[in-house]
């Protein structure tokens, strides 16, 4: 009996085993390239749009699951994406860069995850533009269709990240090889959202 009391004890003062605890997302700025109008094509596989040729670049299939702290998924969560395409322009957005768009990048999507929290997207590895390592804007909502979090996500081992004033290594994660269904990387994100106030 007392030694169960002392396990029990013991148990509780390692917060790891008594309740999975997961560092929250950090934030980052939406930057200014959130679509500015909604585009006509969003769905959660940003390599294709319609009368067009498959995007420019690397493709690349990225999941994870919306999770709180505590390791349970937030059911109901939209996840959305956008990037700049393989030339390194943003679409939907007043861009002013000075190559031509890829027209077959859609450039935003987003997904509503299934009942584990989990997501998948088909986009392109990110790639450089003016001053900023390469990166994944992604902001996940809450079936309410409130915002629960905008961050960004980077490639590990990238090496621009040192030199990107807006980096976080524990945003970054690794680009797998990946070679079934025309993919070139895999990659997993699983961002961690605040409980609600
Ligand atoms: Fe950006």
């Amino acid at each position: 009996m007392l030694r169960r009391h002392v396990i029990l004890g013991l148990l509780a003062s390692l917060p790891g085993l008594a309740a999975a605890k997961l560092a929250p997302t950090p934030r980052q700025t939406a930057g200014p390239f959130y679509p500015w109008a909604e585009p006509e094509h969003d769905d959660a596989d940003l390599t294709r749009v319609p009368g067009q040729p498959p995007a420019q670049g690397e493709h690349t299939r990225l999941t994870g699951r919306v999770l709180l702290p505590d390791g349970t998924p937030l059911v109901g969560a939209r996840v959305e994406i956008w990037q700049c395409d393989a030339v390194g322009r943003y679409h939907h957005v007043r861009d002013g860069g000075r190559n031509a768009p890829d027209a077959g990048f859609q450039g935003y999507g987003y997904c509503d995850v299934d009942n584990d929290g989990a997501y998948a997207f088909r986009t392109i590895k990110p790639v450089p533009y003016s001053g900023r390592t390469p990166h994944i804007h992604l902001r996940v909502l809450d079936g309410d269709g409130r915002e629960r979090l905008t961050t960004q996500v980077y490639v590990a081992g990238e090496p621009r990240n040192g030199r990107d004033g807006l980096f976080d290594a524990s945003l970054a994660v690794p680009f797998e090889p990946a070679d079934a269904d025309g993919l070139r990387w895999a990659v997993q994100f699983n961002p961690v959202v605040q409980p609600r106030a």
